[in-house]
């Protein structure tokens, strides 16, 4: 399979009035054609900053990306994306298919060619019901679902969406990666951020994980999380041993404590908690989870800065 991203090498500082902002780092990951890949990173972590290179709004300091082999911010790279930013305002007095169209003009295609396309996306994200309505009167999942609509319009090969799901019910939000999912059957490769692990880990063939403009682990999901099954044991603590094993132990949520490990290490290392131990929360034989991990590669890189 050829890739349909790459990054290589690449750097972005901001320069403000306040100093510099290095918001990446000298990222390098690569996202394969027909796959659906989730970039999670926590909040500043440099997602927003490496999307808009990736689709021409800003431009990197150092290093490259490209898409299908195009270099980003090129005409040709552009003519194979779709984007759906982080953020959008919309013409809300505009119907749906009206907005669509004028989207569908920015994209350069015009008359009968432009309604039937207008008339494809609508359909292909199951808003053709309600075309005739104002956006005024969508709610957000189904802006979000327009958001999807106005990104396919030109028939893209890659589709980028900004944090598609923040801020939507469980509800809308599975449909949404229902919709992802069936957009992935029908040849587009998908790219999207998302801070919602479970959702990533569920959907995405593939997986980064950003922080402070670093990549701390990228691949596909078996490469990144390992197919084996552990003992998943989450402990509560008193109070944090100062001797605690920071390899075997990570933080989990709530100030609980986490470490997958075989069974005969699992007595041990609760054991070595010793009177730190306050209760055992659960215990049970699972793959690594992406939000362990997360915690993991984020929560306990931030613990070791903050004691320094
Ligand atoms: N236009 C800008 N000018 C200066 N600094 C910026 C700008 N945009 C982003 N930054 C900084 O760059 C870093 C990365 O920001 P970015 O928006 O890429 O993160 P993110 O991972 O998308 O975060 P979030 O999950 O909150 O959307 C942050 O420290 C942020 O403050
Ligand atoms: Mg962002």
């Amino acid at each position: 399979m050829s890739d349909a991203i790459q990054f290589r090498g690449v750097r972005k500082t901001y320069r403000t009035r306040r100093g510099e902002i290095p918001a990446l780092k000298g990222i390098n990951f690569s996202v394969k054609s027909g796959e659906i890949f989730g970039f999670a990173g926590p909040n500043g972590a440099g997602k927003s900053t490496a999307i808009k290179i990736l689709v021409g709004l800003l431009m990197p300091d150092e290093g490259d990306c490209s898409i299908f082999s195009q270099p980003c911010g090129t005409r040709d790279a552009k003519k194979m994306l779709g984007y759906l930013p982080e953020v959008t305002l919309y013409h809300e007095f505009m119907s749906a298919q009206e907005l669509l169209r004028v989207h569908a003009g920015l994209a350069g295609f015009r008359g009968k060619d432009r309604d039937e396309r207008c008339h494809r996306a609508l359909e292909r994200v199951g808003l053709s019901e309600r075309k005739k309505s104002r956006l005024s009167e969508f709610s957000k999942g189904m802006k979000q679902r327009f958001g999807i609509a106005q990104a396919i319009v030109g028939e893209p090969k890659l589709l980028v969406l900004d944090e598609l799901t923040s801020g939507l019910d469980p509800q809308a939000q599975a449909s949404l990666l229902e919709l992802l999912a069936e957009l992935r059957s029908q040849g587009l490769t998908i790219f999207f951020s998302s801070h919602h692990l479970a959702e990533i880990e569920k959907i995405c063939d593939s997986v980064a994980i950003v922080h402070k403009g670093e990549i701390k682990a990228a691949g596909s999901m078996n490469e990144v999380l390992g197919k084996e099954k552990k003992l998943r044991v989450e402990v509560q603590v008193h109070e944090e041993p100062a001797n605690l094993d920071q390899k075997l132990w990570s933080k989990g949520k709530s100030g609980s404590l986490v470490a997958y490990l075989d069974e005969e290490a699992a007595g041990r290392a609760i054991r070595d908690l010793e009177d730190n131990l306050k209760s055992v929360v659960s215990a049970h034989s699972q793959r690594r989870s992406l939000e362990d991990l997360f915690l993991e590669l984020t929560e306990s890189k931030t613990r070791a800065a903050n004691t320094l």
